[in-house]
């Protein structure tokens, strides 16, 4: 199998993963895994994973919930990890050769809304933020449906509202103060949020043909750094702020201010070890009958 999936492709989110967005994500692996730590322990209790069971894991990046998944399956399952990003599933491949390899486990480049899967091979599909991303979600979603054996399950974690996640949105507020507001993006366009809408993906599995589908909205803290500061800095670098910045090409000065600002927006988020920002997520469920 040719590990490639086409440039030009999926509206630009290949080129997208495989350079400024896949660098820092593998760059930052282990900050953003403990930020995203705790909503990755109520994704596991969503999931559910048994002993034995066959795993996909849409979009599965530098690896965090693979290398998780596959201790949980045991050697009598398997976890098969796809991502389109070269650089994030080359850092999924070194780490889950540190943990000594697991041969239950396949790390493949494709794009999950084309590749072809073994019909009805599969008990779970899994996902932390990899599934927002498509460019025909229902024909994504009908193609993962078609791996699943009946009573089959999909699970996944995106995020809620950005005006209900302050980690996204204090920076760009702030950012917003200085550099005015960027011309809107469509709302349910492929990126971080474009699963915002509970309706919207519920019309999506639906049309993708899923039954049982259950959303439960929860509230996780997302874990900065020890220091305001730092969690400032740390925000400024990712997400809308980041965008408005690199678009904007924003001073030195301007920077600093809007940084300013965040610190002051995150100040009441300080807690005894970290700064700990509460983040709405949609834990996702759906099943084939
Ligand atoms: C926000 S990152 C999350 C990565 C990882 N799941 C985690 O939580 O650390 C989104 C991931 O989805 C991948 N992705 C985007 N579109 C994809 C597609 N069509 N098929 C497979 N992976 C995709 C990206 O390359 C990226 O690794």
């Amino acid at each position: 199998m040719s590990d490639k999936v086409p440039t030009g492709a999926m509206g630009g989110q290949v080129e997208y993963w495989n350079s400024d967005a896949g660098n820092k994500w593998v760059a930052n692996q282990e900050r953003l895994d403990r930020q995203l730590g705790i909503l990755t322990d109520r994704l596991f209790e969503h999931t559910d994973i048994q002993v034995g069971e066959r795993i996909i894991d849409i979009g599965c990046g530098t690896g965090a919930t693979i290398l998780r998944s596959a201790p949980a399956t045991g050697t009598g399952g398997t976890v098969l990890g796809l991502d389109i990003s070269h650089p994030m599933l080359d850092l999924a491949r070194k780490r889950s050769k540190e943990q000594g390899g697991m041969a239950h486990l396949e790390l493949r480049i494709a794009d999950a809304q084309n590749e072809t899967f073994d019909p009805g091979g599969y008990d779970l599909i899994m996902s932390r933020f990899g599934v927002m991303f498509f460019d025909d979600p229902v024909a994504a979603f009908a193609n993962l449906l078609s791996a699943l054996r009946p009573g089959g399950r999909l699970c996944f974690v995106c995020w809620g509202p950005l005006a209900n996640n302050p980690w996204f949105n204090i920076p760009r507020t702030a950012a917003i103060q200085y550099l005015g507001t960027p011309a809107p993006a469509p709302p349910r366009a492929a990126g971080p949020m474009a699963f915002a809408e509970t309706d919207y993906v519920m019309d999506i599995l639906t049309g993708a043909g899923y039954a049982d589908i259950r959303i439960e909205t929860e509230t996780c803290d997302l874990v900065g750094a020890a220091t305001v500061k730092e969690t400032a800095n740390i925000s400024l670098n990712t997400g809308p702020a980041y965008r408005l910045l690199k678009s904007q090409n924003a001073s030195p000065e301007i920077v600093a201010s809007i940084e300013a600002d965040i610190e002051t927006a995150f100040a009441p988020y300080l807690q005894s070890d970290a700064v700990k920002v509460p983040a709405e997520l949609h834990f996702v469920h759906a099943k084939k009958v």
